[in-house]
């Protein structure tokens, strides 16, 4: 049986779908890609079915990491499909609580649960959009920190 990882954020366009490319990088360098699935989606409906924002995309292709998701709301079975869940911010994580139900409530987890790194959002993840290209790129190394972490907690080498 595969073990399921889930970032969820508000419009899954910035902020999970980098997580969600990030963290398949970490699996593909450990060389777990048989055994781990990886998989994003937003508290919103609002951008599904689009590829990540663009200036994103751009942040991430300037690290060499390709963002090809397409967005997704929140199902009711993803709770019961993951085996980790991820929420990118405090808001997300009470959103998470309320749509998936206590009885996987032990699965979600705040992103920065491991970061000894406070600076630039404390617990959250700064949400971008309305944001500047400094956003973006600090966003970018808030996920590419985090996602290590996270791989070398839940997956140790
Ligand atoms: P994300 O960023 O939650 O990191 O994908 C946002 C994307 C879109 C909107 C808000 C946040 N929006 O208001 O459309």
């Amino acid at each position: 049986m595969k073990t399921g990882v889930l970032f969820v954020c508000l419009g899954n366009i910035c902020r999970s779908p980098l997580a969600h490319a990030l963290f398949e990088y970490e699996i593909r360098q450990r060389g777990l890609s048989d055994s781990v699935f990886v998989d994003s989606c937003g508290c919103s409906s609002w951008h599904s079915g689009d590829l990540p924002d663009p200036r994103m995309r751009t942040e991430a292709a300037r690290h060499g990491i390709d963002m090809t998701h397409r967005a997704r709301r929140i199902t009711a079975s993803d709770g019961k499909n993951f085996d980790y869940i991820f929420a990118m911010d405090e808001e997300i994580c009470d959103r998470l609580f309320d749509e998936l139900g206590e009885k996987y409530w032990s699965k979600i987890r705040k992103f920065r649960v491991w970061d000894t790194d406070s600076s630039a959002g404390g617990i959250d993840v700064p949400d971008p959009y309305y944001g500047s290209k400094k956003d973006f790129a600090s966003v970018y190394d808030i996920c590419e920190r985090n996602c290590r972490l996270i791989a070398d907690r839940l997956f140790p080498v």
